[in-house]
């Protein structure tokens, strides 16, 4: 078999990965912990075939473009390697969420690309093998392999993959994305990460997350929110605060963005549980219990700004499927 498709799902860090230890290996300045989004999915099916030329690459239906098609073109020659082939694929792929605003479609692209690309391949890879093989492509997407709340920690190339805190069905917790801007980001992670050093902000922000982390994966554990929230809160405005103050500066937020971040607190202040955190864009994941998602999301829809909320809960691994999308 030399085609599979693969879906995943993009995932919402807890703790943030923002800055790299090493470049070219991806291996992250500091460990992060992340919980998959259900019913948010890249749809991804690759398929080696003799006789090409070159790889082709459709994403959304448009041939892929400059850094896109090679950040793909990239990780096909990972694969190939791994696989010892040197044969061209054919590669499409499909979003049903906006790409490039802070929902990390990255993470969920090339975890469904490393796992159809080394099925189409002919790979046999384990779960951690996968999102170490993914985790060089999107750090991120290291995480989306695993299903549920997943902790990417480890050192080296080795031993840098994510592994699973607690399945989906462990916590009914829930992610209410406030969509407060659509537009393509101008600087994506893949700059963003290198500036990080260039922040005074940032030794700080290093320095506090074995606490935040260790706080987090108690917070989890216990399926405790009101422990988690103030923790996640914490780190993701640090890690705003990071990019705020690199050289040159990276301001994600929209005017509708701090909207959000406030009425989140004032909601709070009148007893309805919710905690907010940002990916590197302007929209807002809300995090909130089952119990109060209906309430919270009415609330977020009337906010002036709010474009749309996507309603996710603790989302699977990246899998395979028997359909394809040629
Ligand atoms: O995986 P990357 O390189 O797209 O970086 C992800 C960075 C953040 O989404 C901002 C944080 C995170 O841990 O997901």
């Amino acid at each position: 078999m030399d085609k599979a498709t693969a879906v995943a799902n993009p995932n919402i860090a807890f703790i943030k990965y923002w800055g790299k230890a090493h470049e070219a290996l991806n291996l992250p300045a500091n460990p992060s912990l992340s919980m998959n989004l259900a019913g948010l999915t890249t749809v991804t099916t690759v398929e080696f075939r003799p006789g090409l030329a070159a790889d082709s690459v459709v994403i959304d239906g448009e041939p892929a473009q400059d850094q896109a098609r090679q950040r793909v073109v990239a990780h096909l020659d990972r694969v190939r390697a791994l696989a010892r082939t040197d044969r061209r694929a054919l590669v499409a792929s499909r979003n049903d969420f906006p790409a490039g605003t802070g929902l990390a479609s990255s993470a969920s692209a090339f975890a469904a690309l490393t796992l159809a690309a080394g099925r189409a391949a002919g790979l046999v890879l384990d779960e951690g093998a996968l999102s170490r093989l993914a985790r060089r492509a999107s750090g991120s997407a290291c995480r989306s392999v695993v299903g549920g709340f997943a902790l990417w920690e480890g050192d080296g190339d080795e031993t840098s993959f994510a592994r699973q805190v607690a399945p989906p069905s462990f916590w009914e917790l829930r992610d209410l994305v406030a969509i407060v801007g659509r537009e393509h980001k101008g600087v994506g992670s893949q700059q963003g990460h290198a500036l990080a050093a260039s922040s005074p902000l940032n030794a700080a922000r290093l320095e506090a997350v074995p606490g935040l982390l260790a706080l987090a994966l108690d917070a989890v554990r216990a399926r405790d929110l009101s422990a988690l929230g103030p923790v996640v809160e914490a780190d993701a405005l640090a890690m705003h605060g990071v990019m705020m103050t690199s050289w040159p500066s990276l301001l994600y937020w929209l005017p509708a963005t701090v909207a959000v971040l406030r009425a989140v607190r004032a909601w709070r202040e009148e007893g309805l549980d919710v905690f907010f955190t940002l990916d590197a864009g302007p929209n807002v994941h809300c995090l909130c219990e089952a119990a109060r998602a209906d309430e919270a999301e009415r609330r977020l829809r009337r906010l002036p700004g709010v474009l749309d909320v996507l309603a996710s809960g603790p989302g699977g691994g990246v899998r395979l499927v028997d359909y394809d999308l040629f």
